[in-house]
């Protein structure tokens, strides 16, 4: 038997200011996104921007359903979008956040599964890591590569 240690590295930052200009402003553009999520069941507004290498910002936001599972989290509907509309072009950076009745979120808010699974495939298509900027009031947490998340993952070297 040999136990195996997997770490993962995410860094903290007190407020948005402590960023350069270009990722306090995708900050502001998830921030925008999460308003006209649609949220009517979880009342949990998500809202993501993604920053393509052309330097181009695609929002997104979660899309509810009656019938629950058919929705759609925030990350995968603007990546999705940005993948459809720019398919050779990578994505560099990603902001997520969320507000409830209460306001913004206090404590990051870290991507579902799904979500993580949809942007390694996105960073390993491009191959190119995908920041992570994770924005909540009081905390902002940063990862560089979806690998944080998801050091021991499915990809396509396991269909060989
Ligand atoms: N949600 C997201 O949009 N992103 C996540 O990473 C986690 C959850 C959405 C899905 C659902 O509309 C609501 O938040 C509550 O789970």
């Amino acid at each position: 038997m040999e136990k195996r240690e997997i770490k993962s590295i995410l860094i903290d930052y007190k407020s948005p200011a402590e960023l350069d200009d270009k990722l306090q402003k995708l900050v502001e553009e998830a921030k925008k996104a999460a308003e006209t999520a649609y949220a009517p069941y979880s009342k949990f507004n998500v809202g993501a921007a993604v920053l393509l290498e052309n330097g181009e910002i695609i929002q997104g936001n979660n899309q509810e359903n009656a019938a629950y599972p058919s929705g759609l989290c925030a990350e995968r509907v603007a990546i999705f979008y940005a993948n459809s509309k720019y398919p050779n072009t990578a994505i560099k950076s990603i902001a997520v956040t969320a507000f409830t009745q209460e306001g913004f979120i206090k404590e990051p808010i870290p991507p579902c599964g799904s979500c993580l699974q949809v942007m390694l495939e996105s960073e390993n298509r491009h191959n190119n890591n995908i920041q992570v900027i994770l924005y909540a009031e009081n905390k902002l947490t940063i990862a560089d590569s979806i690998s944080q998340f998801l050091p021991f993952n499915f990809n396509k070297e396991m269909l060989k």
